[in-house]
């Protein structure tokens, strides 16, 4: 065939040297550009193949020898993100606890770090918006300024590393209070007047003779951890019994299922399982949601320094009267 290859006169391009019924074909050589083009993407192609990963393998495909993965490259992102985060988490656990809303930034990193955690950790049982899935689940409302074990920072803190009645530690949280029914400290007739008492103390029900016969029940068996008035203990994580919040609720069927059976209410211990940072957050998160309380310590001193401010400009004894006085104050507050 090449040996009729010839250069057409009016193009000066060479044929392919076929003839079909007098018609011939020109050899166009490919242009320039079109060629360095496609050698570019060959080259391209190789040099990808040998840097990045690239044949698929059974399991995982070739590494490519700058050993880069889309997976690295997110831990990185994520590493230089923890890098920058460094410094404010071990600000956030080196801070006094009670000092930390001194510090707006550290407050701000606090709240939105334990917002996000609290997704995480907190919402099976606290509901998405704290506010305990559902009355009567056992779960308490995390945004109201009912607590059961106290709602300064301190002592948030101190519930979440430790838990409530959890099993595997000791310095958990613990009371018990005792079936009454099932193990046959009290009878039904007994149980229903304490039901009747409790529903009149919290609003529910009218003052009856049921309810008269459960108030004296209740000072001998009850006031020992919910106190005389039924306002609660937060040493023992009773709860106060005179208002509408309630864990397990106030109808008379789920009351005298508690007093019955006593409920236990559990809640994990998180100190072995978050790091001290991300406790501190969900810690300040939780006590910025509404119901949250200045420490005892805290409320003294304000107590103090308020005292001594009109007593200062009085005159030196009465100063010393005013800020003895205004301590004694404080601590009453404080027990209250
Ligand atoms: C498995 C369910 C469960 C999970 C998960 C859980 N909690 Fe609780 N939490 C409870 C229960 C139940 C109680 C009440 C225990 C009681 O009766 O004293 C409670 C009580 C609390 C209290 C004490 C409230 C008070 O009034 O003193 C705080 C604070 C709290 N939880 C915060 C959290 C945070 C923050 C998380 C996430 C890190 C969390 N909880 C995860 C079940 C849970
Ligand atoms: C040893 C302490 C203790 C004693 C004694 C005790 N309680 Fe309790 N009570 C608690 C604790 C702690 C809870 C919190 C619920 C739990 O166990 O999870 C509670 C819960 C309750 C609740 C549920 C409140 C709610 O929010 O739903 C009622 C009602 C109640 N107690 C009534 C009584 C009555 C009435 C008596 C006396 C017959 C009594 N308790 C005796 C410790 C005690």
């Amino acid at each position: 065939m090449a040996e009729n290859k010839y250069i057409d006169e009016p193009t000066g391009t060479e044929t392919v040297g076929h003839e079909w019924d007098g018609i011939e074909e020109l050899d166009t050589p490919m242009p320039r550009w079109w060629l360095w083009t496609l050698y570019a993407t060959i080259i391209w192609g190789i040099v990808y193949v040998i840097l990045y990963p690239a044949w698929p393998l059974v399991n995982s495909a070739t590494e490519g020898v700058l050993g880069w993965s889309s997976r690295g490259d997110f831990a990185q992102e994520m590493e230089a993100r923890e890098k920058e985060l460094k410094p404010i988490r071990q600000a956030l656990v080196s801070t006094d606890i009670n000092k930390l809303s001194g510090s707006p930034e550290l407050m701000q990193t606090a709240i939105e770090g334990g917002r996000s955690a609290f997704k995480v950790h907190c919402v099976q049982c606290h509901g998405t918006g704290a506010d305990g899935i559902r009355p009567g689940s056992g779960y308490p409302n995390l945004n109201d300024d009912e607590w059961l074990w106290g709602g300064d920072l301190e002592a948030i803190e101190y519930t979440l590393i430790h838990g409530i009645r959890n099993p595997d530690h000791e310095d958990t949280r613990f009371s018990q209070m005792p079936a009454f029914g099932r193990d046959g400290i009290l009878t039904s007739a007994e149980i229903s007047d304490l039901v009747s008492y409790v529903r009149n103390i919290s609003g529910k029900e009218k003052q009856s003779a049921s309810a008269q016969r459960g108030a004296a029940l209740f000072q001998t068996n009850c006031a020992l951890c919910h106190g005389a008035d039924g306002k609660g203990d937060r040493m023992q994580g009773a709860p106060n019994l005179t208002d509408a919040i309630s864990l397990y609720g106030l109808d008379r069927e789920s009351l005298t299922y508690t007093l019955t059976n006593s409920r236990y209410g559990v809640m994990p211990r998180w100190g072995h399982r978050l790091d001290p940072a991300t406790i501190r957050m969900l810690t300040v998160y939780v006590h910025s949601l509404g119901g949250g309380e200045a420490s005892p310590a805290l409320e003294e001193v304000a107590q103090e320094t308020l005292e001594d401010i009109p007593a200062g400009s009085d005159g030196a004894d009465t100063a010393d009267d005013a800020a003895a006085g205004g301590g004694g104050e404080g601590r009453e507050d404080v027990q209250s």
